[in-house]
C-alpha cells in the first residue's frame, strides 16, 4: 500500500474521549506506516498562515492521552468556512484556502471528528475539495443519526448522574426540590439517561410536552408519601409553557440555551409552595476525563476510522451498533437526526419506575 498523509482534526464543541481517538489513529496509522497531520482548532489552523498543525508520532501520543479531558488538537463550533464573518463586512466564502492548504499539506485523506453540524461543513470541503473523508462522531448530546452512542456522551450522563448524586443529601437535609439543567440541545439523552440512574423524581425533555400540574402533582404525591425533597432534572431546550425558548445572550452575540431550570423551579415553588434551588451543570458536562466507555469506543473508532482510509472506503461514519464498529454513510448519518424517541425502551422504563415526564 502507498505511504499516505492523514489529517485529523476536531470540530464542533469538545467532549471527552476525543484524545483517545486521535490517539487510536496515530497507533493504526503508524500500523500502516503513515503520516499523521494534527490539525489545530478545527478548519480554523488551515486558515491562518503559516499554517497551523502539528506532526503526531506514537511518541507523542502516550497513555496519558487516555485521561485528558477536551482535545490536544483544540476545537471550535465557530466560523464555518463557506460562511466565515469578516469583522464589518459580512461573511465570506474561505473554503477554497482550506482546500488549498490540504493540497499544500499533502494530505490524501481527513478523519474530521464531530458533530452532525461539523459534519455537514466538512463533508461540503470534501466534495468541493475531492478530500477523501471520514467521520468519526463525538457529541455529548448523542443526537447523530445510526449510531448508539457518540464520543463524550457517556461522560456526560456520569457528571449528570454524580450531581444528582450530590444534590439528594442536601436536598433531603433542607427539605427542597432540586432543580438540575443539564446540556443536550435540542435533544434530551443527558437528562433522560442521567435522570433515570440519579434517581430523579421528574425529569423533562424537549421531546415530551409537560404542564407544570403534572409535575407539582407527582411532587405533592411524594410530599403526602412523606418524601421531604425531591430531585428534578430539566433538559436545557425544554421550552416554556407558552412554547417559548429560553436562552442567554453571552457579550458579542452568541445565544445558548440556558433558564429553563431556575423558569421551572419558579413554577414549582409556585404551584406547590415547596422550597427550590437551582443547578445549572453547563460546560462541567463536557470537560472531565473521560469515564471509560468513551475512552473504549473512542478508541474503536479512531481504529476502524484508519482501517476505512486503508479500504479507500470514504464519505463514511464510523458507527456503534450492536455491541461493535460499524460505519454508515455519512450523509445517512446527518440526515438521520437523533432526538429522544418518546416510545424507546428507556422512556418507558422510566414511566414503569413512576418518574413524572411531565405528560
Ligand atoms: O452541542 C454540545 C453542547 O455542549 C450543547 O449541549 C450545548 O447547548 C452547547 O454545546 C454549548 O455550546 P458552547 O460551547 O458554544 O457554549
Amino acid at each position: 500500500m502507498t505511504a499516505k498523509t492523514i489529517g485529523i482534526l476536531t470540530s464542533g464543541g469538545d467532549c471527552a474521549g476525543l484524545n483517545a481517538v486521535i490517539r487510536a489513529v496515530v497507533h493504526r496509522a503508524n500500523h500502516y506506516g503513515w503520516r499523521v497531520l494534527g490539525i489545530r482548532d478545527g478548519t480554523m489552523g488551515l486558515l491562518d498562515r503559516p499554517l497551523r498543525y502539528s506532526e503526531l508520532d506514537l511518541a507523542s501520543v502516550d497513555g496519558t492521552m487516555m485521561r485528558l479531558g477536551g482535545t490536544v488538537l483544540g476545537t471550535t463550533n465557530k466560523g464555518n468556512p463557506f460562511a466565515f464573518p469578516i469583522p464589518g463586512r459580512g461573511v465570506k466564502n474561505r473554503a477554497p484556502e482550506i482546500i488549498a492548504a490540504v493540497r499544500e499539506l499533502g494530505v490524501n485523506a481527513v478523519i474530521g471528528i464531530g458533530g452532525d453540524g461539523s459534519f455537514a461543513i466538512l463533508r461540503r470541503l470534501s466534495q468541493e475539495g475531492r478530500i477523501p473523508l471520514v467521520g468519526v462522531p463525538k457529541t455529548i448530546d448523542n443526537d447523530i443519526g445510526l449510531t448508539e452512542t457518540s464520543v463524550g456522551f457517556d461522560t456526560a450522563v456520569s457528571v449528570a448522574t454524580e450531581a444528582l448524586d450530590r444534590l439528594q443529601p442536601t436536598a433531603a437535609s433542607h427539605a427542597r426540590v432540586m432543580v438540575l439543567e443539564v446540556m443536550g440541545r435540542d435533544a434530551g439523552h443527558i437528562a433522560l439517561h442521567a435522570g433515570i440512574a440519579g434517581g430523579a423524581d421528574v425529569i423533562l425533555l424537549p421531546e415530551i410536552p409537560y404542564t407544570i400540574d403534572k409535575v407539582a402533582a407527582k411532587l405533592n404525591q411524594l410530599k403526602a408519601q412523606g418524601r421531604n425533597s425531591a430531585l428534578v432534572v430539566v433538559s436545557e431546550a425544554v421550552r416554556t409553557v407558552e412554547g417559548r425558548m429560553v436562552k442567554v445572550e453571552y457579550h458579542g452575540g452568541a445565544r445558548r440555551f440556558g433558564g429553563i431550570g431556575q423558569y421551572i423551579a419558579d413554577l414549582i415553588a409556585e404551584a406547590t409552595g415547596a422550597e427550590t434551588r437551582v443547578t445549572v451543570l453547563g460546560h462541567v458536562q463536557r470537560g472531565s476525563p473521560p469515564s471509560a466507555q468513551d475512552r473504549l469506543i473512542g478508541t474503536a473508532f479512531g481504529v476502524h476510522a484508519v482501517d476505512l482510509i486503508a479500504e479507500s472506503k470514504f464519505d463514511r461514519m464510523v458507527a456503534w451498533q450492536n455491541r461493535r464498529v460499524i460505519d454508515v454513510p455519512l450523509a445517512d448519518a446527518i440526515a438521520r437526526y437523533q432526538a429522544v424517541d418518546t416510545n424507546s425502551g428507556l422512556v418507558k422504563t422510566a414511566r414503569a419506575l413512576g418518574i413524572c415526564l411531565g405528560d
